[in-house]
């Protein structure tokens, strides 16, 4: 075990570097196996610093030679890096390196691809392509020159000069070593333009492997809508001659905003209606757009240290979160949003790996790329806007552009510029950054005479490192209806601070209806004793659609619970409202489709285990069965006419109604499924011509145990286009029955085109092994030996994806002692493996101690 040698971190410990770097010079001399790296740094000692010692960064670099001012110098070296003894001026370093690109398997600093060089700097690979003080508050201008054999040579900024074998770079711009960028291949472009409000032309490229510059349309329409809306909403502007995305195969995560140079896992990038399904299109112009966001959140103004990283991703998942709902359905967006977060923030945040959103110690920054931080860190930015109002908001994100342009900041600077613009005391709300856990919110009415009375507490379970919890700020966005379903008070955001507090509204005819945390104002988990007739009225006449599929929502989990625990049969009124919506053609198909959507059946294990019952994976299964059949059953003589219905007459188009449309189409298909043993699917399959129908077919047909011919006829169709293989991989095992997910699994690591150093079909095998719920909880044990198995064989090549992955682990606790067993005993296996990864060691350690 690393144990030994991990080291912690904290926030409390930090302090500047005591040198500024002037600027950077870089020659890259490309080999697979022998890059040469040559570096020309400009230092100049702050003259007022704390901290003397001249420490640079550097991993797994053979030092071929040093020199400062030019004499040839013989470093301390050591796995961390290099320390020397330097002039009490302003002076050059210079080293050259050598670096091994394709034996790094990790995909963190300079790799390889398919043949392709590209880098991932983000958080702290830049380390591993040269010495350099690699730490975000450090900003330099850099000048790169790539010299290989490659047709196509990028970096950072504008290019400068090119000839053959050889291109030149400039990024004018002071940036950290995380967004340094290169890429070298043999890369074709989709380019464009793009002129921006003050009337600079910019070059816009994106970069692919021959073949795939027919996918490239729709992420380059992504783009220019990012830029454009970026302009009208923010008023912010591009600030270099070209932007240019490269779409990778083999990638750590989604993609990485590198300066000028945005490097995209090519499943975030790449779209075609035959490859690319609605949720595919959706995902990719919001990354495009997110990574294109963070030019300013992030890039122009960036991150002190890493304990800041919701500095810049919260915000900018925030204001992607924004893009999205202004090109889309702003409902359906909140909808979805709030549904992932409770699926992984919540769930983060109630295990053994809940943290702050800014947290204050790791040993690996690498973990902390976490739903808390990116998308709670982005809830408390929603939660800000609400409390100072949509003007403030844009006063204060203006000052903090304006203020903050070039620096490296902190949460602390980030509230100042709000406390500034609104004279608000933030030192309470900054609670949020600072306290982990999920806020339980119990809210209790009363009414007589005219004034209605809403009391609630807040109340936070301990977390792991923080046994105490003070109360939040948390905007409550409430509105009353009256019998009839009309506003009687439009939403109004109540302000609580207190523990325990409560707000009346007075001069009513009569007892209202509470429609309560409308648009889902605060990431809290509200406890609301409701009647089954008033969550049935919220879902038919709520003016808040969010709070109508809430309404929906909790009647779905509450049946399926009284289900699983009582052993009832679905609940009459539930079925009855649903199939009143289904048919509902007054309402948006997408909405709709969202409503008919059950509860995941991790959500219920999380339900049942927040009362105190220790759930059963299978029993939860089993009742998601039944109530799907009995549902289908009902809908017997109108499922065909609805399933017509709701099919398009006009070819596939990306856009969110259609989306919506085939949604709810998709939803009334598999209903369909079980009643005509597949037959309507397999119509489907195969006239489909587009990736969303034919998956959804074959979705259907694999759910009840069916489907084989299409799989196979998929794998045939498909095999050469590894975006779909990877589809392929995950749906058969997200869709296999409980005690068959793992042999499935299993199957699939031996299939030839199955491979652990491509992350994307790791996680299309393993990440749908650990998302189907009953399969992977299987009393056998199967699921968790497998994983096991696999993130061992893979640390030892990608530890980041490795340690990711372990998160699978983080609910044990809801679970019996004989699966916590299976679960600990795996884990301790882990543990257990020889030079395992500081990454992996942290997460194990981490869900093991809690
Ligand atoms: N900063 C990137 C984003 O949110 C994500 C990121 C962090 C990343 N570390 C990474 C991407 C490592 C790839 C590999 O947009
Ligand atoms: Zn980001």
């Amino acid at each position: 075990m690393a144990e030994e040698t991990a080291q912690t971190f904290y926030l409390k410990d930090y302090t500047p570097f005591g040198f500024d770097v002037e600027n950077v010079a870089l020659t890259f001399r490309l080999a697979p196996s022998a890059t040469r790296v040559l570096s020309k740094i400009h230092f100049a000692p702050k003259p007022d610093a704390a901290d003397q010692r001249f420490f640079l960064h550097g991993e797994q670099l053979k030092l071929i030679s040093a020199k400062i001012d030019g004499v040839e110098i013989t470093p301390e070296l050591s796995d961390a890096g290099l320390s020397c003894t330097v002039p009490n001026k302003p002076f050059v370093w210079e080293a050259e390196v050598e670096i091994d690109p394709a034996g790094n398997t990790a995909l963190e600093g300079l790799y390889m691809s398919n043949g392709m060089y590209c880098t991932q700097c983000e958080a702290e690979g830049f380390r591993k392509i040269t010495y350099y003080p690699d730490r975000p508050d450090v900003m330099s201008t850099f000048s790169v020159r790539i010299e290989g054999d490659e047709e196509v040579l990028l970096s950072n900024g504008n290019p400068k000069s090119q000839g053959e074998g050889w291109a030149e770079w400039h990024d004018p711009w002071p940036k950290p070593a995380y967004l340094f960028a290169l890429v070298a291949g043999d890369l074709v472009n989709y380019p464009d333009k793009f002129t921006t409000q003050s009337g600079k032309e910019v070059e816009l490229n994106i970069w692919v492997r021959p073949g795939d510059e027919g996918k490239c349309f729709f992420g380059m329409e992504a783009l220019k809508q990012s830029m454009k809306w970026d302009e009208d909403v923010y008023g912010l502007e591009y600030d270099l001659d070209i932007f240019n995305i490269v779409a990778v195969d083999d990638f750590n995560m989604g993609a990485m905003e590198n300066k000028g140079l945005n490097i995209f896992n090519s499943s975030c990038v790449l779209a075609s209606p035959e490859t690319s399904t609605d949720a595919n299109f959706e995902r990719i112009e919001a990354i495009i757009a997110h990574e294109y966001f963070h030019n300013w959140t992030g890039n122009r103004i960036t991150c002190r240290d890493w304990f800041q990283l919701c500095l810049k991703e919260g915000l900018t998942v925030f204001r992607d979160a924004q893009f999205t709902s202004d090109m889309r359905s702003e409902p359906v967006k909140r909808i979805e949003d709030v549904i992932a977060l409770r699926a992984r923030q919540f769930s983060e945040d109630m295990g053994p790996l809940s943290h702050p959103v800014r947290p204050e110690e790791f040993q690996e920054i690498n973990n902390f790329y976490t739903a808390t931080v990116y998308e709670k860190g982005a809830e408390v930015i929603g939660m800000l806007k609400r409390l100072v109002g949509d003007a403030d908001y844009y006063k204060a994100l203006k000052l903090y552009f304006e203020r903050h342009d070039g620096q490296a900041c902190t949460i602390e600077d980030w509230l100042k510029v709000f406390e500034d613009t609104t004279d608000r005391d933030l030192s309470q709300f900054k609670r949020w950054y600072s306290q982990a856990g999920t806020p339980r919110l119990t809210m209790d009415e009363a009414y007589a005479d005219g004034t209605y009375t809403l009391t609630f507490s807040q109340k936070t379970a301990p977390t792991p490192g923080q046994d105490q919890k003070d109360p939040r700020v948390i905007p409550i966005a409430v509105g009353l209806l009256n019998d009839n379903g009309d506003e009687l008070l439009p939403t109004q955001v109540l302000e609580m601070t207190e523990a325990k507090q409560s707000f009346s509204f007075d001069g009513l005819s009569g007892r209202p209806t509470a429609s309560v945390l409308r648009e889902f104002s605060a990431p809290v988990i509200l406890e609301r004793e409701s009647s089954k007739a008033e969550r049935a009225f919220l879902l038919a006449h709520d003016t808040d659609p969010f709070n109508r599929w809430e309404a929906g929502n909790s009647l779905a989990r509450e049946a399926r619970i009284a289900m699983v625990t009582e052993g009832s049969a679905p609940d009459p009124a539930y079925l009855d409202a649903l199939q009143k919506l289904l048919r509902d053609d007054s309402q948006d198909p997408a909405f709709r489709a969202l409503v008919l959507q059950p509860p995941s059946q991790s959500d219920i294990a999380q339900a049942l285990f927040e009362q105190g019952i220790t759930p059963d994976p299978q029993r939860i299964y089993d009742a998601a069965e039944t109530f799907a059949q009995t549902l289908a059953e009902q809908l017997t003589d109108s499922l065909p006419r609805l399933y017509a219905d709701t099919t398009l007459e006009y070819g596939y188009r990306p856009d969110a109604d259609s989306c919506g449309k085939r949604a709810l189409n998709f939803r009334i298909l598999s209903l369909l499924s079980r009643l005509d043993g597949g037959e309507q699917a397999s119509r489907q399959y195969y006239a489909a011509d587009n990736m969303t129908q034919q998956s959804a077919a074959l979705t259907c047909l694999l759910s009840i145990d069916k489907g084989e011919k299409q799989s196979k006829a998929f794998f045939t169709q498909w095999k050469e286009d590894r975006l779909v293989m990877d589809k392929w991989f995950a749906l058969q095992v997200a869709c296999a029955a409980p005690d068959k997910a793992a042999g499935v699994a299993k199957d699939l690591t031996r299939h030839e085109l199955f491979t652990l150093k491509n992350p994307n079909r790791f996680r299309a095998v393993m990440g749908a092994l650990s998302g189907n719920h009953a399969g992977f909880h299987h009393e056998s044990g199967a699921g968790y030996r497998l994983l096991a198995d696999n993130l061992i064989a893979l640390d030892r090549l990608n530890p980041q994806t490795t340690a990711r992955m372990c998160t699978a682990f983080q609910s044990l606790k809801r679970y019996d002692a004989a699966r916590q067993n299976q679960i600990r005993q795996e884990l301790q296996r882990i543990a257990a493996q020889e030079g395992l990864s500081r990454d992996t060691n942290e997460m194990i350690s981490r869900i093991l101690e809690a």
